[in-house]
């Protein structure tokens, strides 16, 4: 499909007002985005698992301004985070609603009243853009399901995921099933640049409710954001080799989905977060995201991999927070020792509990 295909008709029905409430998860890439063109298309294709206890709630209550209130080229609402209204959170809604217009061309006709509610704890440092992003635009969905009925459930979800990347690239992951590919690559049929899919080739049943345990190592605001981050890839002096680095750890996960080998899934996961990070330390201007004890937590896990065999691997995401994926079956062995050994190094001693999920839910 292309950007054009998402625009929606031009006679919708008549409706006065209503409320549409989504839960949606965040996600961890395996293969990571990072750079990007203009509009959010990625310089690489990723996929990511697909979480379950990290989710934002978020429910969009629509009333159809009256005719003698349309004055005024700009989009009415108000937004609310975890009860609090919350001002400062408005200008990146707001981007993401000019962002969208084209395609939703409904938006400025309402007002709205947004309210959102994250399942972990608020500040955790923990990247609530896809999932709050994902269920925002799921919301938008919904509304637009009721002004244009016909709309069948593929293309549904598909906008779905295109408004969201339009949000936060890595939010258009968090819209449907348990692994999900965004960015077009020539072994995985169907993918595309413009929404993410789920992935449509054989899992091997050890991935089945892998397990996500997220150390809180530092729950401070970052330093860099990550549009700096993607923006640094342009002008970077390894760009391209880790562009085409990143399709071919694509297609070996592609094989290792089959064969189950975690040996390989390991080696494949751990370099991708070690090549994200190693990309930002080789910016201009260069910067570090990983704390002493981010350091410490890999140590650790690869001596513990190293004396018990158990498969056991780490993977990081734009911060110093490090999620350890292990399949489920290893849980007691892993939970114990990452209760024992790792938790001494998260602030507070805080970690989160999450395992492969399967996407949104409307509520
Ligand atoms: O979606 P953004 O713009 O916040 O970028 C996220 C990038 C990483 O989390 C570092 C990698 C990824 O693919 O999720």
């Amino acid at each position: 499909m292309k950007d054009q295909d998402f625009i929606c008709a031009s006679k919708p029905e008549q409706l006065i007002q209503g409320k549409v409430t989504w839960q949606s998860p965040s996600n961890i890439a395996l293969v990571k985005y990072w750079g990007k063109e203009e509009n959010q298309i990625p310089a690489n294709p990723s996929i990511s698992f697909t979480l379950d206890n990290c989710r934002t709630i978020t429910s969009l209550e629509f009333t159809r301004k009256k005719d003698s209130e349309k004055k005024g080229d700009f989009f009415d609402f108000e937004f609310y985070f975890e009860g609090q209204k919350k001002e400062d959170f408005k200008p990146k809604i707001y981007t993401f609603f000019e962002r969208i217009e084209e395609y939703c061309t409904y938006l400025k006709q309402y007002q709205f009243i947004i309210n959102s509610e994250n399942s972990f704890p608020h500040s955790s440092g923990i990247a609530s853009s896809a999932s709050g992003m994902s269920a925002l635009a799921l919301c938008v969905m919904s509304l637009e399901k009721q002004l244009f009925p016909s709309i069948s459930e593929d293309y549904f979800y598909k906008k779905a995921s295109f408004l969201a990347r339009l949000g936060s690239g890595s939010a258009c992951r968090s819209i449907q099933g348990k692994q999900v590919v965004w960015g077009e690559h020539v072994d995985i049929d169907g993918s595309s640049n413009l929404y993410g899919v789920e992935y449509p080739n054989e899992v091997h049943e050890v991935f089945e409710n892998y397990q996500d345990t997220i150390l809180l190592v530092d729950k401070g605001e970052k330093k860099v954001s990550s549009s700096v981050g993607h923006n640094l890839m342009h002008d970077h002096p390894f760009a391209e080799a880790r562009f085409k680095q990143a399709h071919k750890n694509l297609a070996s996960l592609k094989s290792i989905f089959v064969s189950g080998n975690l040996n390989d899934f390991i080696e494949v996961v751990e370099s991708e977060a070690l090549t994200l990070h190693a990309m930002m330390m080789s910016s201009n201007p260069y910067f570090i995201l990983m704390k002493p004890n981010t350091l410490e937590i890999i140590n650790k896990i690869w001596e513990f991999r190293e004396s018990t065999g158990l498969p056991v691997c780490f993977t990081l995401d734009a911060g110093a927070n490090v999620h350890v994926l292990y399949p489920n079956k290893n849980k007691t062995e892993i939970l114990e020792f990452i209760k024992n050994e790792l938790v001494a190094h998260c602030q507070s001693q805080q970690y989160i509990l999450d395992n492969v999920g399967f996407g949104s839910k409307k509520l």
